[in-house]
């Protein structure tokens, strides 16, 4: 077909990423025989879990006494009931042995006196059914996410997971049946194409932050994984649900982790009110972070913002012994110090809500199988197909996510992933050839954008998109700013044909990876707007002016949208939320209004 070869490779299972749900789930799949590869966009202890500060969550009892329920309890109630309780059960009940086995293979969690895991508050973390605050986040100090992540690579490494690092996914490779056989990747260093057939394919790509202007995502967050999935004709779900960190550095969007608030920190206003015993006259600083988002946009915009422009909120932790921020917080002081100039020790540090977290992403169940719809089916498994972490929408968190439940989703349904993929394959089966022409979109859409001669900059439309997402898709929107919203978004998709790529060479060409990720976030940024204008309710991140009530007769189900490539066309369709547990161990969890 053309002057590429193609480099074909056979594994039983095949994970795109090596973040920290990828490399938990390598590692399952390596450890059960199976002959596994990871495919990863960048060294896998740069992955983006490495940025992950404050903890991961399980109800281990340490720090006072804890349950797994609870635990379920909350994250239902974060989740604004739009989790699956299934799925929630599962994650809660298994969250503890994820941590030990994790503490087994060597994470070094910062330490109680007795010398068991620390664990410290989080928003939205409570003991008995929402009494009061406990504490369940554990943590190596503010660096949680680079001990799990580094721990993960050795035992990956250890137990024979085959890497191929510094390749770009491409593509899902599917059948007319509408399996996956495989993905095709790009080998960045030297420029060649492989196609990797597997029993299996595994998408633990991440979420898509860099669809927004200001993000604690690291640059790489894109969201490959997803748009292949919206390439290859299936659904994502519930994009609309967009997670607004409450602490980002203002200016810089760095994170400054929530364990602050946790370990005592407190926000104020102008007035240098304590504002948020206002909003949630229980939890405070610590409500789920789309109450405290929402209550710091409305501060600055009623007039009570501070900083020269009122834009911003502060944060202090100069009330607190030094020797805390010292052992507990001192990645935080440090990038305060860099991007802020702040001696935390001394003065508060400027923040601003940022884009954090994708609650939305490929639907699967709780085995990590990716699942669409089909026949009416909407729970219908794509063979061959497994999502997991912030790609996948298990649903866990449904309408916003508690902080620390995100590491623990990585582990948990990681390790399930392993766990299925052991009991489904046999090691070494034969597998069909690859259908044929397999691969020949990956390289149309390549070629397609490697000789594009057009007159704008690939940095010019992200820009228009980044800038459309951050304005019209934000913590609080309209019907009109969202409408507005899929208009722009829909003008830069236009924009594509006319793009401009100067660099024609295969070899570490960054104007072409650039575009690549371009094309997979405008997908992504299509499909979340779309979403938002159509959900008529506010529920969890998802916070409509015009429809300020959450909507359980109307609303209360997933939203699963479909993306063509061609027109840039968006089709909503929707899946009903799981409305039962695994087991008799809880009962269902009724919808409550959401208070804190
Ligand atoms: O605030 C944080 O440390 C972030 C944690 C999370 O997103 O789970």
């Amino acid at each position: 077909m053309s002057k590429y070869e193609w480099i074909d490779h056979t594994y039983d299972v095949v994970v795109v990423g090596a973040g920290g749900s990828g490399l938990r789930a390598a590692l399952g799949a390596a450890q059960a025989g199976l002959r596994t590869a990871c495919v990863t966009k960048v060294f896998p202890t740069r992955s983006h879990t490495v940025a992950a500060q404050g903890g991961i969550s399980a109800s281990l009892g340490n720090m006072g006494e804890d349950d797994w329920r609870w635990h379920m309890y909350d994250t239902v109630k974060g989740s604004d009931w739009l989790g699956d309780q299934d799925a929630i059960e599962y994650l809660c009940r298994h969250a503890p042995d994820a941590v030990y086995e994790l503490e087994h293979w060597g994470v070094p969690f910062s330490r109680t006196p007795e010398g068991k895991i620390y664990q410290r508050a989080f928003g939205g973390m409570t003991r008995n059914f929402g009494e009061g605050p406990v504490q369940r986040t554990c943590a190596a100090a503010d660096r949680t996410g680079h001990a799990i992540l580094h721990t993960l690579y050795g035992q990956a490494v250890k137990h024979q997971t085959e890497f191929f690092i510094e390749y770009f996914a491409l593509d899902l490779i599917m059948d007319d049946d509408g399996a996956c056989r495989g993905v095709t990747a790009w080998n960045l260093e030297d420029g060649k194409l492989h196609r990797f057939r597997a029993q299996t394919v595994i998408l633990a790509t991440g979420g898509y932050g860099r669809a927004y202007f200001s993000a604690t995502s690291a640059h790489t967050c894109t969201g490959d994984g997803n748009a292949m999935v919206l390439r290859a004709g299936l659904p994502l779900q519930d994009m609309e649900f967009v997670q607004f960190h409450p602490t980002g550095i203002y200016g810089a969007g760095v994170l400054i982790t929530e364990g602050v608030r946790g370990e005592g920190g407190y926000l104020t206003n102008s007035e240098g009110e304590r504002f948020m015993e206002r909003y949630a006259p229980s939890a405070k600083d610590l409500a789920s972070r789309d109450v405290v988002s929402r209550s710091m946009t409305v501060e600055i915009r009623e007039g009570r913002g501070v900083g020269p422009k009122g834009d911003h909120i502060y944060l202090h932790l100069d009330h607190l012994d030094p020797d805390v921020i010292h052992r507990r917080l001192p990645g935080i002081s440090e990038s305060a110090r860099v991007f802020a100039g702040v001696d935390v020790t001394k003065e508060p540090i400027p923040v601003l809500p940022t884009v954090h977290y994708n609650m939305g992403g490929i639907p699967t169940n709780y085995h990590g199988e990716v699942l669409t719809k089909k026949n009416g089916d909407p729970d219908c498994v794509v063979p061959g197909l497994m999502a997991v972490g912030e790609a996948a929408c298990v649903s866990v968190h449904g309408a916003n996510r508690l902080g620390s439940n995100s590491l623990i989703d990585l582990v948990v349904f990681g390790r399930a992933a392993g766990l299925r993929a052991a009991e489904i394959l046999e090691s070494g089966a034969r597998q069909p050839e690859l259908p044929s022409g397999a691969g020949d979109n990956s390289i149309a859409r390549l070629d397609k954008f490697r000789n594009a001669k057009g007159g704008t900059p690939t940095a010019q439309l992200r820009d228009r998109m980044q800038h459309a997402m951050q304005t019209n898709c934000a913590v609080f929107r309209t019907g009109e700013v969202l409408d507005e919203g899929v208009k722009k978004i829909a003008e830069v998709y236009a924009g594509l044909p006319d793009i401009a790529v100067s660099d024609r060479t295969m070899i570490w060409n960054s104007d072409l990876v650039e575009t690549l990720e371009f094309d997979n976030l405008i997908a992504q940024a299509a499909v979340t707007v779309n979403g938002a204008a159509n959900r008529t309710e506010s529920r969890g991140a998802h916070a409509r002016e015009d429809f300020p009530d959450r909507d359980d007769e109307n609303w209360m189900k997933h939203t699963l949208a479909f993306f063509d490539t061609e027109s840039g066309q968006v089709t909503l369709d929707e899946r009903p939320v799981h409305t039962y547990t695994l087991s008799n161990d809880i009962k269902y969890i009724e919808p409550k209004a959401r208070v804190y």
